[in-house]
């Protein structure tokens, strides 16, 4: 057994490109179609368990199809999350060639993200900074501190960040230090950890002492767990010991080392979330998973091959 939950994010289900190691050419990249998987894929999820949905407005129509599913389903014991800070710019133009999502961490980037998103209340839970940076100005802008502030008290929302590049457990430490009139701000952190990107431990297991709700994202380093040729022999290996999928490998290091309270798949089908799931039903031996620790590389490495990743 595990505290750990899976819950399903929609980077993937939301717009017709994200990063994707392998290729998703012969897919129907209609919004229609998007929004129809979507609503398959949200569908399974909860039938198989899952209670918890992570999207942003930077996920194309990631946030909508949430909503309108959420509408739609009336299911009352779900938990959401979405984020501000990044806009969707790429207007679902296939093969868009140029940055899909704009960084702003300004207080009118804030309360206009948050007069669309309060729509997902009260299911809302987490709200959260989309990749918080030491140059965005999030971690020292006092006026979106204070707005962040009221908006936790107002809707009982928990605040969180996003953290994404080589310098995570910093930009962590120095956000677990901002309080508003006294009171700690953010309550909850997502981060990226996984079997190649492990720098972030000593520092979420720290946060986690002091009750802090932790999601890992992009525990599959986003497929590359897949096409590694260092670790694939090995992990192939495992994947046959436990007869699960390289993935569910993979997801199970993230809760046998972290036990975090949430781990997000980004699975885009049916298919790979069921194969996912199957990361709840074992657990690695201990020389599994230490063997596993040696699997970690160079943060900077991992950020610089992740910077490069495609999007299609
Ligand atoms: N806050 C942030 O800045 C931020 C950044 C990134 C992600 N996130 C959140 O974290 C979630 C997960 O992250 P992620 O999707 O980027 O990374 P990820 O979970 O590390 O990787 C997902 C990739 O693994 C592939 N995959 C999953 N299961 C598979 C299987 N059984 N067989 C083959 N391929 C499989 C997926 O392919 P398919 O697409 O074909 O299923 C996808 O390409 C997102 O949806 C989002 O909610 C947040």
């Amino acid at each position: 057994m595990t505290k750990t939950k899976i819950g399903l994010g929609l980077a993937a289900l939301g717009r017709p490109d994200y990063i994707n190691i392998r290729q998703h050419n012969n897919i129907d990249k209609s919004k229609t179609a998007f929004k129809n998987t979507a609503f398959e894929v949200m569908d399974f999820a909860y039938k198989n368990g899952v209670r918890y949905f992570d999207t942003a407005p930077s996920y194309g129509l990631g946030e909508q199809f949430l909503l309108d599913w959420k509408n739609d389903r009336q299911h009352k014991d779900v938990l959401l999350s979405t984020k501000w800070g990044y806009t969707y710019v790429a207007n679902w133009e296939i093969g868009y060639d140029g940055k899909h999502e704009i960084k702003e961490h300004s207080l009118s980037k804030l309360n206009e993200q948050w007069e669309i998103s309060k729509a997902l209340l009260p299911e809302l839970n987490i709200y959260q900074v989309h990749s918080a940076t030491l140059d965005s100005g999030i971690l020292n802008d006092k006026s979106i501190h204070e707005r962040l502030f009221q908006l936790k008290k107002e809707f009982r929302l928990q605040i969180g960040i996003s953290t994404s590049g080589s310098n995570q457990s910093e930009i962590l430490n120095i956000a677990n230090e901002i309080q508003v009139h006294n009171e700690v701000l953010f309550d909850s952190y997502q981060v990226t950890y996984n079997i190649f990107e492990q720098s972030t431990f000593e520092t979420l297991q720290n946060l986690q002492v002091l009750g802090k709700t932790i999601i890992i994202k992009e525990a599959l380093a986003n497929g590359r767990v897949f096409t590694n040729n260092n670790s694939k022999k090995q992990l192939e290996t495992l994947a046959k010991k436990y007869n699960v999928g390289i993935d569910a490998i993979a997801l199970r290091f993230v809760i046998d080392t972290l036990q975090p309270n949430f781990m997000l798949s980004g699975a885009s089908n049916t298919t790979h979330l069921s194969q996912n799931l199957k990361a709840l039903d074992f657990k690695l031996s201990t020389e599994d998973l230490d063997y596993l620790k040696f699997l970690k590389v160079d943060t900077i490495d991992y950020w610089n091959e992740r910077s490069d990743l495609v999007w299609n």
